[in-house]
């Protein structure tokens, strides 16, 4: 058997593409919030207020805020081990400047921790999954303030001892590498630059990129130290949106043009969090991007070295090349696209599929870092349909999605049988929720599907789809039957 015993197989969602309830329980909007639905060639909108004639998505999400013990059934049948999901930073502070903290947010989660527990699933807890308060975009630009550190603290405090018996394993950031690009703006960083209003075509200032990330990282290295304070048995991770890029011919100068952009997109912001420096070629990215190195306070490096993380989370999707001819046709990705692969098929969002690419991160990442491994995030984003059964039982059959997931639990056991001390797995999306790029409700990723359009219409009703028993059957054979 290749998968150690332990191994935490699971599901993913973030509490803004999955609760809704967006303004209940004394909740404040986040930016996410602010965020109009989309489609894969129709970009998202980023609005300052709630606009007539726009619609936002991520208001009622999948409903979770009201169907949490039926949808954590749903995963204990399955057999979770762990659920990874995210506190929403609103829901305990609003507008994220409030000093005491929203009791009844609190109260929320603790219902949630308690009915994973009671079908033996642990909480993997993602600290900030995109979902800022708005509130601090508005007053301060976001992280590109500095003053965002310690209201960030604040929040980590609050949940560290509110949970520290609840929960165990926690990450600081989600895709923290998404402030490397200019999508990641808003979405990561919290950034909304003058002028900003099409999500995918944002108003960008590098050199504002570059400061607010220098922020999450002093603010990410002293929640570390602070979780371990609280609760010396936290294990808490960093996040990273695995980019991984081929160079599309052996041209010599397509080998290095990948190997910079793979250290300028992975590299960068994993290196401080797992090594607790800025690396060598982080003043070669500067210098391409036309920035000066990040301000620093006396202290902020001794910050760095003492909080790095106990081990390394990524999202995989796809796979991209690099070329230097500019003429080559491009593909899509998740957050960023690339020279398309001949060797590769697509998705329908145009994200190549490539599951080798999967056993090779991984051996990239451990090669790296030699600390645990976890892939938080994989799998497929694809149109369903819902049909009925003859006795009229509705039933989704979805085998693209096992497909798809079969390809990468293989390139999974393959590295681990190369020694990769690869920890869980959560597929994203296993209950169907709001796409983060497009907005979408008909991006589905789940072993569960949710009634419910992209404006928010249905019995939001929840059907089991071919691939839950699927995985249900994986997870009880702890991977050994794929079939
Ligand atoms: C990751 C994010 O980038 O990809 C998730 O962490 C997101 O929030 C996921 O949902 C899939 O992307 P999308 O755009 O299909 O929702």
């Amino acid at each position: 058997m290749s998968f150690p015993a332990g191994f935490l197989w699971g599901g993913a969602t973030a509490a803004n593409q999955f609760e809704g309830g967006w303004n209940e329980g004394g909740k404040g909007p986040s930016g996410a919030d602010m965020m109009t639905n989309g489609t894969h060639t129709n970009p998202r909108l980023i609005t300052t207020t709630w606009e007539d004639g726009l619609y936002y998505p991520n208001h009622v999400a999948s409903d979770f805020y009201h169907h949490h013990t039926e949808d954590i059934a749903l995963m204990g049948e399955m057999g979770f081990k762990v659920f990874r999901m995210s506190i929403n930073w609103t829901r305990i502070f609003p507008t994220g400047e409030e000093t005491e903290p929203n009791e009844e947010g609190l109260a929320f989660y603790d219902t949630v921790f308690d009915e994973l527990h009671a079908q033996g699933i642990e909480p993997l807890v993602t600290i900030s999954h995109y979902e800022l308060p708005f509130a601090l975009t508005q007053k301060y630009n976001g992280w590109a303030d500095r003053r965002l550190i310690d209201l960030y603290l604040r929040y980590c405090e609050t949940i560290f001892t509110r949970y520290r018996n609840k929960v165990t394993y926690w990450l600081t950031f989600n895709e923290i590498n998404c402030g490397m690009m200019q999508l990641g703006n808003f979405m990561g960083l919290g950034i909304l630059n003058e002028g900003t209003r099409d999500f995918t075509n944002q108003v960008d200032d590098p050199q504002l990129r570059i400061q607010g990330l220098h922020h999450q990282f002093v603010a990410s290295a002293r929640a570390v130290q602070l979780g371990h304070r609280i609760n010396p048995n936290f294990k808490i991770g960093c996040m990273i949106a695995y980019m991984t890029f081929y160079p599309l011919t052996c041209n010599p100068a397509d080998i290095v043009a990948c190997q910079q952009q793979m250290d300028e997109l992975n590299n960068y912001c994993a290196d401080v969090q797992v090594r607790g420096a800025y690396p060598y070629y982080a003043e070669r990215v500067w210098k391409r991007w036309g920035v000066d190195a990040p301000q620093m306070q006396p202290g902020d490096k001794d910050e760095l070295a003492r909080g790095t993380v106990d081990f390394y989370s990524f999202s995989y999707y796809q796979s991209n090349c690099v070329s230097t001819d500019p003429a080559q046709a491009q593909s899509s990705g998740n957050l960023i696209g690339g020279a398309k692969n001949p060797y590769l098929k697509a998705s329908d969002w145009g994200w190549q599929i490539d599951p080798d690419g999967l056993r090779y991160t991984l051996n990239e990442i451990y090669g790296r870092y030699q600390i645990p491994v976890m892939v938080v995030e994989n799998g497929l984003g694809a149109f369903d349909t819902l049909e009925r059964a003859d006795n009229g039982t509705p039933v989704i059959h979805d085998p693209y999605r096992i497909d798809y997931l079969r390809q990468h639990i293989k390139a999974m056991e393959a590295a681990v049988e190369d020694g990769v001390d690869l920890m869980g797995y959560t597929m994203w999306g296993c209950i169907d929720l709001v796409s983060a790029s497009t907005g979408e409700m008909g991006k589905r990723y789940g072993f569960v599907y949710v009634d419910a359009d992209d404006r928010s219409q249905g019995s939001f009703e929840r059907y089991r789809k071919d691939s839950f028993y699927w995985y249900q059957q994986v997870i009880a054979t702890n991977g050994e039957n794929l079939a």
